[in-house]
């Protein structure tokens, strides 16, 4: 949005003096990536020369409705069960329904009427034929889900099986959810190039994954759990001794005693919005080696990192 503004209006004297404030610190840079910190109205700015469109908040989400949780309160290994399917409206089951039932392969979340996101790394192996939306517990005969048969995907042309980096995908349902099941999560636009290891809350992950590290079986009720954010420098060293390096699209979390397992790969980890009250997808899980193992942080694909991808393909 900054970059928009400076094709607009060019680099003036207030667009520089905006930038100028934007990168002191602590905001900066981020590998090779300026991090601008945006306004903030509680703050009187020093110099009283607001530009049109910089400080007109620039990380709107696109979206017209997305990231509402009807829940009022507010843990996967180390989580909890989630007791209302309006929380976290956004999660998508991807597997293949057996009657009233689903085999569950992989998470997903919803982000518009179409399009579901999730890990590259679902595909290839047994593939998800549907997405399940308005799912709670697997094991109750209700009718309040919806099963949608997968059109088709789209697999991140960077994805790679050696390295697990570009652990994205997508997935384009062969009609839109009913009303009430059409609650996208919002994409993390407020996000953009910002440490994942500044976020002081955690990183909400949800997921059908298994529980218990011997035991791999899915479980029928949706998991929720709250994950401290490490480091990507050090979570790279934890990962020294294997053949992944681990980089600044990925995030790290976990803490030993929480962490996602399989069955959870492809789905979120949420964020509140940093200016509001709305979810956003930051992360999408995407490996571990086993679960909630001191030695190995969970990966997330970093979200923001792919903003462009996901807009070019769900057009
Ligand atoms: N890759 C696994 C899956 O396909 C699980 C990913 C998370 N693992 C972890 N230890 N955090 O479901």
């Amino acid at each position: 949005r900054v970059l928009r503004a400076i094709r607009r209006l060019g680099i003036t004297p207030s667009v520089l003096d905006f930038l100028r404030a934007a990168i002191k610190s602590p905001c900066g840079f981020e590998e090779f990536d300026f991090t601008l910190c945006c306004h903030d109205p509680r703050r009187p700015t020093p110099t009283q020369r607001p530009t049109q469109r910089p400080t007109q908040r620039p990380t709107e989400a696109p979206t017209p409705s997305c990231g509402i949780s009807e829940s009022t309160n507010n843990r996967i290994i180390g989580g909890q069960e989630v007791t209302s399917a309006q929380k976290w409206a956004w999660a998508a089951i991807l597997g293949i329904p057996n009657g009233n039932r689903i085999r569950v392969l992989c998470g997903g979340t919803l982000i518009n009427d179409r399009y579901v996101l999730t890990a590259a790394h679902c595909f290839g192996g047994t593939d998800p034929t549907h997405v399940r939306l308005g799912e709670l517990d697997i094991a109750s005969f209700d009718n309040r889900h919806q099963d949608i048969r997968i059109g088709s995907k789209i697999i991140h042309p960077n994805w790679s099986r050696r390295t697990l980096k570009n652990d994205i995908a997508l997935v384009r349902m062969v009609s839109t959810p009913r009303p009430a099941l059409n609650k996208p999560v919002c994409l993390p636009y407020s996000y953009v190039n910002v440490r994942p290891e500044n976020l002081k809350e955690g990183g909400v992950v949800i997921g059908w994954g298994a529980i218990d590290n011997h035991d791999k079986a899915t479980v029928d009720t949706l998991r929720e759990a709250i994950l401290p954010i490490e480091s990507v420098s050090s979570c790279n060293r934890k990962y020294s001794d294997t053949n992944v390096n681990i980089g600044n699209d990925q995030i790290c979390a976990g803490s030993g005693n929480k962490d996602t397992c399989q069955g959870d790969s492809g789905g979120p980890m949420l964020s509140l919005e940093r200016d509001g009250s709305r979810w956003s997808i930051i992360g999408i899980t995407s490996f571990g080696v086993d679960c909630a193992d001191t030695r190995f942080p969970g990966v997330y694909t970093r979200v923001d990192k792919y903003l462009d991808w996901i807009e070019q393909n769900t057009k």
